[in-house]
């Protein structure tokens, strides 16, 4: 079957052409779909597209999805991250720190402020600062913003007539960002207790939202990307950092819900 859906995600304001990518995407409640993705200058903007997409053929019989409610899977996300902000050097099965911070190529001087606790709990999957343009005077929000490290590269750029809101759904990392903030000393920066899914902000706020490597832990897509949608102003930037599963999952890894937390 081939859905033929043209749908355009958000609109972004740089004006790089990027090929586009093979995305292939399975949802918990089972929805399965293959496509290609890519950026594409249209009338001086640029913007993010999805297009035609097509039940994944590889996927449509093996991956059935374990039976885990949204509220385990998001208790034992909070466990994980917990974990993370607390004891960072324990060792999981996703980088964390300054070695994934070095992995995935940031410039060093964009967090050179960072305190060495927030960098410690760093778990990013990409560089949402890679993808385009943040100015000084934005309005930033950084979803999933964990220990803080994003937020503070992204107060640092916005300066003192910007301003960033970190939001987290577990409080040890917001109180590690929170001390954070503390020990940079910076105003422009809170860090605010919220879901991905159902944001504390009103309609049409951010210049830019930032989301490094928590859209995979989201159990609803379609829900988290249309409340970012809402958060967003006209026009407004849309930059994530995230993992693409590229071939069908063996099962065993499926059912280990351990895997579907980092
Ligand atoms: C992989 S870590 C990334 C943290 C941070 N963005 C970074 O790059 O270091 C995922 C973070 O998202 C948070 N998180 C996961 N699911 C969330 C949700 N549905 N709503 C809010 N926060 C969530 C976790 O508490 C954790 O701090």
């Amino acid at each position: 079957m081939t859905l033929r859906i043209f749908f355009i995600i958000t609109k972004i304001s740089n004006r790089r052409m990027v090929d586009s990518n093979v995305l292939r995407y399975q949802d918990r409640d089972g929805l399965r779909f293959s496509g290609r993705f890519g950026l594409s200058t249209v009338l001086g903007s640029t913007w993010i597209w999805l297009i035609h997409l097509e039940k994944d053929k590889a996927m449509s019989k093996s991956q059935s999805i374990p039976n885990i409610s949204d509220a385990t899977l998001r208790d034992a996300i909070k466990k994980e991250y917990e974990n993370v902000a607390i004891d960072p050097n324990k060792g999981y099965h996703f980088h964390t720190g300054r070695e994934a911070a070095n992995r995935i190529g940031y410039d060093k001087t964009l967090y050179d402020t960072v305190p060495e606790k927030n960098i410690a709990s760093f778990a990013g999957t990409g560089n949402p600062f890679n993808l385009g343009p943040i100015n000084p005077g934005d309005v930033v929000v950084d979803v999933g913003s964990g220990s803080g490290f994003d937020s503070f590269i992204a107060s640092k750029i916005v300066g003192p007539n910007g301003r960033v809101i970190g939001i987290d759904m577990t409080p040890a990392m917001l109180k590690k960002a929170r001390y954070g903030a503390s020990e940079v000393g910076t105003t422009n920066v809170e860090f605010r207790k919220g879901h991905a899914e159902d944001l504390p902000l009103p309609d049409e706020f951010a210049d830019v939202i930032i989301s490094n490597g928590v859209l995979n832990l989201t159990p609803d897509k379609k829900k988290t990307l249309s409340e970012w949608e809402r958060v967003l102003k006209p026009g407004g930037r849309l930059y994530i950092g995230d993992i693409l599963v590229a071939k069908p999952i063996p099962q065993s890894a499926l059912e280990d819900i351990s895997l579907w937390t980092g």
